[in-house]
């Protein structure tokens, strides 16, 4: 596989509005996209935002000049949202509803969602937005997803770490996946709800149980590490933060954070010291959040940022893209851990490949680090499964 050529080449063809009901060809509208990519990729929340909303302003302004006739292609994918009223879920649930590639919004929570769904509906985007509230509606809020996003669960507190989220968080997801496993087994299932080296494990149980496991189509959002280490060296060398590229590994939770400094793009010189400052920032960086809300909870705008990014990765990638890449805890094969983060190549029917080339040529303190994680996540994945086998999903 060629090294990582992130950037979008396709043009991307958008409804823009009821009033505008046209189809148009944006190459600047959506883009939720990885970075890492050159200056020809936009990304509407990345380092272009500004200049991206002077061309968007621009492009509405011209519509009726745009349109390019025969070119119309229709918002396709369907999107539910799990613990949509969440502090996670309703930023996250706007920036979904900004993408041109989705046609419905399903938004689910066991907390009443209904208000959510009003204010969204108002945006004047393609996508149409469903309240499902409780468990009676939950069957009814996954039926023909392509893409399910779960933030449900609770939050950290200061002092917490993401494993004492467990207790709680395991449940939830088991039984949200179990929901998923009956009525959209085919959906490609984002999992944010902490601690993601566990929750993960368990979903995969889950579905295995069910028998409808396809380890492509399970992910682990891991996203927000790889923004945060963008964000971090960029600031650290002064670079434009479009440019930047980090790939993160391991899992997502302290030390099984391993951004992997010395692959970074562009290519960029780091001391000793900075390799050891700029790495446990990033993997304390949910805690910085946390402690800086004080009680009041964990990430939920970066981390909406983020997830938002990772989903519109897997519908660029349904819809065809060939060129989608992210950072990903999936089931994997290159250490002897059965789930990992790394990059992976999403298509058509999930992840196509696992790139594990950046495993290759790391340094000294990088390979440490990858040995020191290992315990750590392994344990993780074995409370996962075990939690998932001490009560046993039922087979459909
Ligand atoms: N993967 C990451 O990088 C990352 C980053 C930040 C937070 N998180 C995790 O995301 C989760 C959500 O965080 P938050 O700040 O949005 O919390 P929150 O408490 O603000 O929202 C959680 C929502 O989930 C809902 N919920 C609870 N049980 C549910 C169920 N069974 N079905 C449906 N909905 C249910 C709640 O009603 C609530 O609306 C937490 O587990 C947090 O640790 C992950």
């Amino acid at each position: 596989m060629s090294h990582l050529a992130l950037s979008c080449h396709r043009t991307a063809q958008v409804f823009l509005s009821a009033k505008c009901s046209r189809s148009v060809s944006l190459n600047s509208f959506c883009g939720l996209k990885s970075v890492g990519a050159s200056a020809s990729s936009y990304s509407l929340f990345g380092g272009h935002s500004l200049s991206l909303f002077q061309r968007h302003a621009v492009v509405v302004r011209d519509l009726e000049t745009v349109v390019a006739p025969g070119q119309a292609r229709a918002a396709a994918y369907k999107v539910a949202v799990l613990g949509a009223a969440g502090g996670i879920g309703q930023p996250l649930s706007l920036l979904i509803k900004m993408s041109p590639l989705v046609s419905d919004l399903n938004l689910y929570d066991i907390a009443n969602v209904k208000g959510v769904v009003a204010d969204l509906s108002h945006c004047n985007t393609p996508a149409k937005v469903c309240t499902f509230t409780g468990a009676d509606e939950l069957a009814a809020a996954l039926k023909g997803v392509d893409v399910v996003v779960i933030p449900a669960g609770v939050p950290r507190k200061p002092g917490m770490t993401r494993d004492d989220l467990f207790n709680i968080n395991a449940g939830i997801v088991r039984s949200l996946v179990e929901a998923v496993a009956d009525n959209c087994p085919n959906a490609m299932i984002t999992i944010i709800s902490n601690p993601v080296n566990s929750t993960v494990p368990i979903a995969a149980e889950v579905l295995k149980a069910k028998g409808v496991y396809d380890p492509s189509k399970l992910f682990g959002v891991t996203t927000l590490d790889v923004v945060r280490a963008n964000t971090f060296v960029a600031e650290k060398k002064n670079l434009r933060l479009i440019d930047v590229d980090v790939p993160v590994i391991g899992g997502h939770a302290g030390i099984t954070i391993l951004p992997l400094l010395s692959k970074t793009r562009p290519t960029v010189e780091f001391t000793p010291e900075e390799v050891e400052e700029l790495t446990v920032r990033i993997q304390n960086a949910g805690t910085e959040v946390v402690e800086a809300k004080a009680g009041a909870g964990s990430a939920t705008l970066s981390m909406a940022y983020a997830a938002a990014r990772f989903a519109e990765s897997c519908m660029r990638a349904l819809d065809g893209d060939p060129d989608v890449y992210e950072c990903a805890y999936v089931q994997s094969e290159v250490t002897e851990l059965p789930f990992f983060a790394t990059r992976v190549k999403l298509g058509k029917k999930g992840l196509e490949a696992v790139v594990s080339g950046d495993l290759a040529g790391l340094t000294e303190y990088e390979q440490k680090a990858l040995e020191a994680l290992k315990p750590e996540l392994k344990a993780s994945i074995e409370k996962g499964i075990s939690f998932a086998n001490k009560q046993p999903t039922a087979a459909v």
